[in-house]
């Protein structure tokens, strides 16, 4: 469903050029739970936004459920990304302003898509989050672990076919870390949805189908 041929990343910062990756092959399949691991500066997050069709490749190939990511312009990704990816980040992301019922309804605000069925289906996640009885409190009530799992039912609220995480732990405790893994775990077998992790945390990347080390810009293992 994913698959990237000699996928390389470099970022000009001033008269530096930095190579974030340098030559990724890799194929996921429908349904697998891949864990990418790696230090600090790997290429991590590089790659995710390059899967997510947040940014794109210095050259090589992405493919989307058979979409050429790498040769779409900007409308056309955002498209595909409002459609079939959902990202869930370190830092939550959520908007202050926005109820938790409203900051998971947003991603269908955004395409118009928003009726009855979306909210019952808010309502389901939220009930699969356990914070039914939080969907009118704003961001600010809640604990850091609430708002990464509100998070991921605003991340799966469209039904994307794979979700992107980016160290979705990374600024939990561990009680909140192990409840948030096992929820993003459950909900994906649940809803047949693809997933991409990253980790800090050998346990965390120990929980995935399959592990994918990067260091330096290549996969390593
Ligand atoms: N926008 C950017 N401009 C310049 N360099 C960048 C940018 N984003 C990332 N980098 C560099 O690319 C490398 C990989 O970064 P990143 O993908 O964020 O790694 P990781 O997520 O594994 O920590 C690092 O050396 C980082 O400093
Ligand atoms: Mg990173």
């Amino acid at each position: 469903m994913l698959e990237t041929r000699d996928l390389h990343k470099s970022y000009q910062a001033g008269e530096a050029r930095v190579d974030a990756l340098r030559g990724i092959t890799l194929k996921i399949l429908a349904g697998e739970i891949v864990a990418i691991t790696g230090p600090s500066g790997c290429g991590k997050s590089t790659l995710l936004h390059l899967l997510g069709a947040l940014d794109t490749p210095t050259s090589g190939q992405v493919y989307l459920e058979g979409h050429p990511l790498h040769s779409l312009n900007d409308d056309k990704l955002t498209a595909l990304r409002r459609l079939k990816i959902g990202f869930v980040f370190q830092f939550f992301h959520l908007l202050p302003t926005l109820t938790v019922e409203e900051n998971v309804l947003l991603p269908l605000l955004l395409s118009g898509r928003v009726n009855p069925l979306a909210r019952a289906r808010a309502h389901d996640l939220l009930t699969s989050v356990q914070l039914a009885d939080r969907s009118h409190h704003r961001p600010h009530q809640l604990s850091g672990g609430q708002l990464q799992r509100a998070a991921i039912a605003r991340a799966l609220i469209h039904q994307p076919s794979i979700l992107l995480a980016d160290e979705p732990t990374g600024n939990l405790d561990s009680a909140s870390s192990n409840a948030v893994i096992e929820l993003i775990t459950r909900l994906a077998r649940k809803e047949k949805t693809t997933v991409l992790l990253v980790t800090h945390s050998q346990s965390v990347a120990a929980t995935a189908d399959r592990q994918i080390q990067l260091v330096d810009g290549r996969i390593q293992s």
